[in-house]
């Protein structure tokens, strides 16, 4: 991994396409991802699972019934069983303003279809979901990655990173991968007296913490910039609590809404 072209550099603040530009269309479909690499976001968010047949498939409920016309556990289902199903009339329906008529039919997209589509020409922030229902993903993620080249030595740090709320998942991919970089994700971040420990053990393995915004301080950003990590904030989706964030010295947000935060930003 090539550190002198690092994307991960503290100064640059990233704006992160959460399940690709999910405000503009439906969410982890290509039509959402095409979008985001349109609207210029620095990485493509991508929630990961694993089909009943062992295929890395990109949807963040543990259910389809939210995001498809199906229903049914993703992990339970066969790739075959959710490649039928409709993941784009959803959203026409919920959100008749953003609506298109190419959105009907959009699939679930494998993540080798995704990377099929878009190669090196994006940054892909990845995340192994709940880990207990998605066993070896890890190792599956890893040797896809592998296999597409995306963790050659000449790319930019930075060009894959993996996410997870699950510290067993992150500290499995370390052990499998010495450098990929790793954000914890914290549901609950640990404030006050007790943060700067806690940031530490996360350090260890991590090179940042990723939190929702309105659970934390300013105190935080600083205590964790001041370990080395970075600090990336979900779910942002105004330029104004992007602004903010950016000035306390987050160094990233995860937004649905691309186009209204990311101009403001840069
Ligand atoms: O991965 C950052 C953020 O997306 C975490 O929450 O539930 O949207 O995956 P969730
Ligand atoms: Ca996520």
């Amino acid at each position: 991994i090539n550190k002198e072209k690092t994307l991960l550099d503290p100064n640059k603040f990233l704006v992160i396409a959460h399940r690709g530009a999910s405000v503009n269309a439906p969410e982890h479909t290509m039509a959402a991802y095409r979008l985001a690499r349109e609207m210029e976001a620095d990485y493509l968010e991508v929630d990961l699972q694993l089909s009943k047949d062992g295929v890395l498939v990109a949807i963040h409920d543990l259910t389809v019934d939210r995001t498809t016309n199906g229903s049914g556990i993703v992990t339970e289902m066969t790739l075959s069983e959710l490649k039928q199903l409709d993941a784009g009339s959803w959203f026409n329906k919920k959100f008749p303003d953003m609506a298109k008529e190419e959105f009907v039919g959009q699939e679930i997209p494998t993540l080798q279809e995704i990377i099929d589509e878009f190669g090196e020409s994006v940054n892909y922030y990845i995340e192994t979901k709940k880990p207990e229902k998605n066993e070896g993903i890890e190792d599956e993620l890893l040797d896809l990655l592998n296999k597409n080249n995306l963790l050659d030595e000449s790319l930019p740090e930075g060009k894959v990173v993996i996410q997870s709320f699950s510290e067993e998942s992150l500290l499995r991919m370390r052990s499998l991968h010495p450098t990929i970089p790793l954000i914890q994700l914290e549901r609950d971040p640990v404030l006050g007296p007790e943060a700067k420990k806690r940031l530490e053990e996360i350090r260890e393995y991590a090179v940042g913490v990723g939190t929702y915004f309105e659970k934390i301080d300013e105190e935080f950003v600083k205590i964790a910039r001041d370990i080395g990590l970075l600090v990336h904030l979900y779910t942002v989706n105004t330029a104004e609590v992007a602004e903010k964030w950016k000035e306390a010295g987050a160094n990233g947000i995860f937004t649905d809404n691309i186009s209204g935060t990311l101009p403001h930003l840069k």
